[in-house]
C-alpha cells in the first residue's frame, strides 16, 4: 500500500546496502559482535555467506575496497538509475560518479575548517547548557540528556533551521533516524511516513525563508544552487535529509559508545580527566574499537582484482568496518581500549575513498568537546545501570545509559 511503498521508498538505501547483513543479525550479536568479527576474520579476508554475497573483513581489505573506483555504491546499468522515488536515494551517498561528484561539491562549502571554527563556539556552548542540566539532577541517562540532544542541536543550527522549529525537527529526524534498520510494526510504519511528510513540509518552509532572506547557512546554499538549475528539487531535498539522518544518527553513538567504553575501562577514564587533552586521540580510539557505523557495501561495477581477490562484475560486497578496526595485522593488541594508541586514526569508520565521511571534520569536534566536557566537569561520573543496546545492526550504539556524578 502507499504507506509501504513510502517507507519502502525512504530506507532503499539501507534495504540495499544493509539487508544482506541484516539476516545475520540476532540480539547476542548486537549486544557484542566482535567475538563474530573475530571468527569470520579467522576464515579469510573475503568470506563468502550462505546468501551469496561476501564479506570483507580484514583492514587491508577493506580499505582497498572502498578506495577502488571499479567498485560503486550502487549496481551500474539501465536498472540501477534511481528512481527519483525515493528522496534519500536520490543523495550523493547513495549516487555514484558523476552525479555524486557534483552534489558532494555542493555540500563541501559547510564543512570547511573556517566553519568548523565558527561551529565549535557554538558546540561547546550547548555542550555545556547541557551538562548544567543533566549534571544538576545527579543521575542522568547519559543518551536522552547528553549524547541525543548535542547532535541533534548542531546539525539543526548548522541547517539553518529556525529556532521555533526545532523541536518539530528533532521528533522527525528520530523517527526518520529509527527507520534506517527497517519497521518493527504497522504502528511505527506509519509514523515514519508522518515524519516524512512533516519534513517535506518543514525544509518547504525553510526554503522559501532562505530565499527571501539568505544566511551562511547549508539550507541558503542549496536553494540558490536549486533556483540556478545546478541541482534538481527533489536532491535538494535528499541532500537535506541526507545531512539531518547522517548528524543525528552517528555522532550520538560516538558520545555514547565513548563514555560507556571509557567508564568500563575505568584506567583509561582516569587517563582522560587527569589529562583532557586526551580527548581528540580518545575519539579515534573509540571509532576505531566501537563504531558507530559498523558496515557499508560495495557493488563490483567493473571485473578487478584487490589484493590477490578477484572481484567479478555484479557482486555484492560487504565491507565489515567493525571487523578493520580490531584487524590485528593492522592494530597491535586490537580488542584492548587503550586512548594512547598512536595508530587509532587508521580506522575506517569515517569509510574511505570517494565516499569519505563528509561530515567527519564536525563529528570529530562534537565527540572531542562532548568527551572533554564530561571529563573535566564529572570527573567522578560511573555507570548507575547497564548500558542498553538499540536494536539495530548497520548502526551500532545505546537506547539508554544511566549514569550518576557521583557527587553528593
Ligand atoms: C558518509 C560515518 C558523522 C555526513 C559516511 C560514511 C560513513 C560515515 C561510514 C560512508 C558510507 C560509505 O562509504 O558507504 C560517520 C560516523 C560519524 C559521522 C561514524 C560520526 C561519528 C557525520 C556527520 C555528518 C555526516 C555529523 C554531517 C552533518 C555524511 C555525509 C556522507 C557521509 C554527507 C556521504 C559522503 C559521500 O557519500 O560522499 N559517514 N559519519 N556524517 N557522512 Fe558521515
Amino acid at each position: 500500500d502507499a504507506r509501504l511503498r513510502m517507507f519502502q521508498a525512504m530506507t532503499w538505501a539501507a534495504a540495499q546496502r544493509g539487508d544482506h547483513a541484516s539476516r545475520l543479525m540476532h540480539h547476542p550479536w548486537r549486544a557484542n559482535p566482535y567475538p563474530t568479527h573475530r571468527r569470520l576474520r579467522a576464515q579469510g579476508a573475503l568470506v563468502r555467506s550462505r546468501f551469496g554475497f561476501r564479506t570483507a573483513t580484514s583492514h587491508a581489505l577493506v580499505q582497498g575496497i572502498l578506495r577502488d573506483r571499479s567498485l560503486g555504491v550502487r549496481p551500474e546499468g539501465p536498472t540501477a538509475e534511481p528512481t527519483g522515488v525515493d528522496l534519500i536515494d536520490l543523495s550523493f551517498l547513495t549516487r555514484n560518479p558523476p552525479e555524486h561528484t557534483r552534489l558532494r561539491a555542493l555540500a563541501r562549502p559547510a564543512f570547511t575548517p573556517r566553519m568548523m571554527e565558527r561551529y565549535a563556539v557554538e558546540i561547546e556552548k550547548i555542550t555545556h547548557d547541557l551538562l548544567d542540566r543533566a549534571l544538576a539532577k545527579g543521575r542522568f541517562d547519559l543518551m536522552a540528556d547528553f549524547a541525543q540532544p548535542l547532535p541533534i542541536a548542531v546539525i539543526t543550527r548548522l541547517l539553518g533551521v529556525p529556532d521555533d522549529d526545532h523541536a518539530a525537527f528533532v521528533e522527525i529526524g528520530a523517527a526518520i533516524g529509527s527507520s534506517l534498520d527497517g519497521p518493527r510494526s504497522a504502528r511505527h510504519l506509519r509514523r515514519i511516513q508522518d515524519a516524512s511528510d512533516r519534513l517535506d513540509a518543514l525544509f518547504d518552509h525553510l526554503m522559501r525563508l532562505r530565499r527571501a532572506d539568505p544566511r551562511e547557512d547549508v539550507v541558503s546554499s542549496l536553494t540558490a544552487a536549486t533556483d540556478a538549475g545546478e541541482i534538481t528539487p527533489r536532491e535538494m531535498a535528499a541532500m537535506c535529509r541526507l545531512l539531518l539522518v547522517a548528524g543525528f544518527e552517528t555522532t550520538v553513538n560516538l558520545i555514547g559508545n565513548g563514555t560507556a567504553a571509557l567508564l568500563r575501562h575505568r584506567d583509561q577514564w582516569d587517563l582522560l580527566t587527569a589529562d583532557p587533552g586526551l580527548a581528540g586521540n580518545t575519539v579515534e580510539e573509540v571509532l576505531r574499537y566501537d563504531p558507530p557505523v559498523q558496515m557499508t557495501s560495495r557493488w563490483v561495477n567493473r571485473d578487478t582484482s584487490i589484493m590477490g581477490h578477484e572481484l567479478r562484475r555484479g557482486s555484492y560486497i560487504l565491507c565489515s568496518i567493525g571487523a578493520a578496526g580490531r584487524d590485528p595485522d593492522r592494530f597491535a593488541d586490537p580488542d584492548r581500549f587503550d586512548i594512547t594508541r598512536t595508530d587509532a586514526s587508521d580506522h575506517l569508520a569515517f569509510s574511505g575513498g570517494i565516499h569519505y565521511c563528509l561530515g567527519a571534520p564536525l563529528a570529530r569536534l562534537e565527540g572531542r568537546i562532548a568527551l572533554h566536557a564530561l571529563a573535566t566537569r564529572a570527573p567522578r561520573l560511573r555507570p548507575a545501570g547497564r548500558p542498553v543496546h538499540r536494536p539495530t545492526t548497520t548502526l551500532r550504539g545505546l537506547a539508554a545509559f544511566p549514569v550518576t556524578t557521583g557527587e553528593g
